[in-house]
């Protein structure tokens, strides 16, 4: 089959989040699979910068007139291989300081829904043939930025569209929170009929939603987690368009993310300075002393290494680490945090970090490098989201050993086993989970966390539990290869 995939982030080139790393790895699993995959990114300077043997394949008419190059060349990815890549030469619309959304003071860029329009424009155009040498039969857009690409392809098959065969369209939610909310003047322009700002459209409180528009438009919905696949059809954790999703239930199925083993792997990982595996874990303890005193927490074997890194944010639970942190430090733990994102969370962690050095570390910033360096030294990693749709650092968590410690909700409870008594003894624990989202909750969590690390047998039985845990793309890739197909049914 030949899938075009299509998202705003792409690893290693350009990562704000876990988007990143799916839209990285999925293409590169689904080509090992044997399918045709081609992806379609937006020309932020650091995908131009990657992008090799560029070739001009078209110039495009963005429906409010503005002129963007389509490129096409290669991306290489991790492991050896490379990805074929189509990029929007568009230096007008994307090369701009900040993140691919935000502007240097973290304010949306006013024109995002042309920015991304041109997104979803352009992948509707290569499914009507722009061009001629690869057309895709299956368009697979990501999250909200890609969100109008369904809807292109929906009414031009409605008006006839420009003949050809037909092409399925599939839509994941990476995060239903993020929902590409536009004021309803900006629809003008965007080359869409007056039909498609409806409520059985993209119209979504009198505004007009790229989001609901991948929800409404597509012919398949995939989520990130099965669990997660559940939860956005209840009013809570529905962000309003639940009711569109129970509708929609039957075409939507949660896959759950995976891990890249060219990127995460303890046993040949390059960032980490000892690596180990789950037969010879040692280099374990030789990353997590030489980070301690890298960092200059204590360097005492015995206490549990807290490990966290994440956007700091509502959506990730740090309000309750740092309630906990007093409780962490009481009994002889210590945390190395490393995040970015709302200003009173960075402040907060600064200021422990600096009431506590000994037990407390505080890296503000994004530092991939470094992330991998925190997954190899930590004991635990937490993860005490309040809500989440898949979470990839849990995974990173089991498959490096650093025991999750998380919420019981989306992708967390899909992914990590709660070390209880009898889930320890038939071999099933891999991580704390908790189920009341307080400071209750979290800190009975901790303290199961301090009980077992006490027991060193145990411990060591579940981290091997936990790195043994398959998270490769490979079942993954498969499920998505079904939805591609019934995309086309
Ligand atoms: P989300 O996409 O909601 O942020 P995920 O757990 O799915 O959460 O993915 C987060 C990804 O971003 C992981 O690969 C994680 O390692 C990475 N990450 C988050 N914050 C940082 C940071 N400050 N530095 C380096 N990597 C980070
Ligand atoms: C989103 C979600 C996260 C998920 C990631 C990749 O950013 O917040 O839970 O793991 O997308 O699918």
């Amino acid at each position: 089959m030949r899938i075009l995939q299509v998202s705003a982030e792409f690893f290693p080139l350009l990562k704000t989040g876990g988007l990143a790393d799916v839209a990285g790895a999925l293409p590169l699993a689904l080509a090992a699979a044997g399918q045709d995959v081609r992806v379609l990114l937006p020309g932020f300077p650091s995908i131009l910068a990657g992008l090799t043997d560029a070739a001009a394949v078209a110039d495009i008419e963005a429906p409010w007139g503005q002129r963007a190059r389509l490129l096409s060349g290669r991306i290489a990815a991790p492991g050896g291989t490379h990805v074929t890549a189509y990029v929007l030469d568009a230096p007008a619309l994307y090369d701009r300081p900040g993140t691919p959304y935000e502007d240097a003071s973290r304010q949306p860029y006013a024109d995002n829904a042309r920015r991304f329009a041109l997104l979803g424009w352009a992948a509707a155009r290569l499914a009507r043939g722009l061009d001629p040498a690869w057309q895709p039969e299956v368009v697979h857009a990501h999250d909200w930025h890609a969100g109008l690409a369904p809807a292109y392809l929906a009414f031009d098959a409605a008006s006839g569209g420009r003949g050809g065969p037909r092409v399925g369209s599939v839509f994941t939610v990476h995060n239903l929170a993020y929902q590409g909310v536009f004021p309803p003047s900006d629809l003008a322009g965007l080359g869409l009929p007056p039909a498609a700002f409806h409520v059985n459209g993209l119209e979504y409180h009198g505004q007009m939603s790229f989001m609901k528009s991948g929800l409404y438009f597509s012919n398949r919905l995939t989520t990130v987690s099965p669990t997660y696949a559940r939860e956005i059809q209840t009013p809570e954790q529905g962000c309003g368009l639940d009711g569109l999703l129970r509708g929609r239930s039957g075409v939507l199925t949660g896959i759950l993310n995976a891990v890249d083993d060219a990127v995460w792997d303890p046993g040949t990982d390059a960032l980490l300075p000892h690596p180990y595996d789950v037969r010879r874990p040692g280099g374990k303890a030789l990353c997590k002393a030489g980070l301690q005193q890298e960092l200059g927490l204590a360097t005492d074997p015995d206490a549990p290494l807290f490990v966290m890194v994440s956007r700091l944010t509502e959506q990730k639970g740090q309000h309750l680490v740092l309630d906990g942190l007093d409780a962490l430090i009481a009994q002889g733990g210590q945390l190395a945090l490393l995040g970015t994102g709302e200003r009173w969370l960075e402040d907060a962690f600064r200021e422990r970090a600096a009431a506590a050095p000994q037990s407390v570390h505080t890296t503000i910033g994004y530092n991939e490098r470094f992330a991998h360096r925190l997954f190899g030294a930590g004991d635990v990693t937490l993860v005490p989201s309040m809500f989440e749709p898949c979470g990839l650092t849990q995974m990173y968590g089991l498959k490096y050993g650093s025991l999750p410690l998380v919420h019981r909700v989306g992708g967390l409870a899909d992914t990590v086993v709660d070390c209880t008594l009898e889930d320890i003894a038939d071999g099933h624990a891999t991580g704390f989970v908790f189920d009341r989202f307080d400071a209750d909750g979290y800190g009975r969590a901790l303290r199961r966390a301090f009980a077992l690390y006490r027991r060193p047998a145990d411990w060591r039985r579940v981290r091997s539990t936990a790195m043994r845990r398959p998270a490769d793309w490979q079942a993954a890739a498969a499920q998505y290869i079904g939805v591609y197909e019934q995309s086309l049914a």
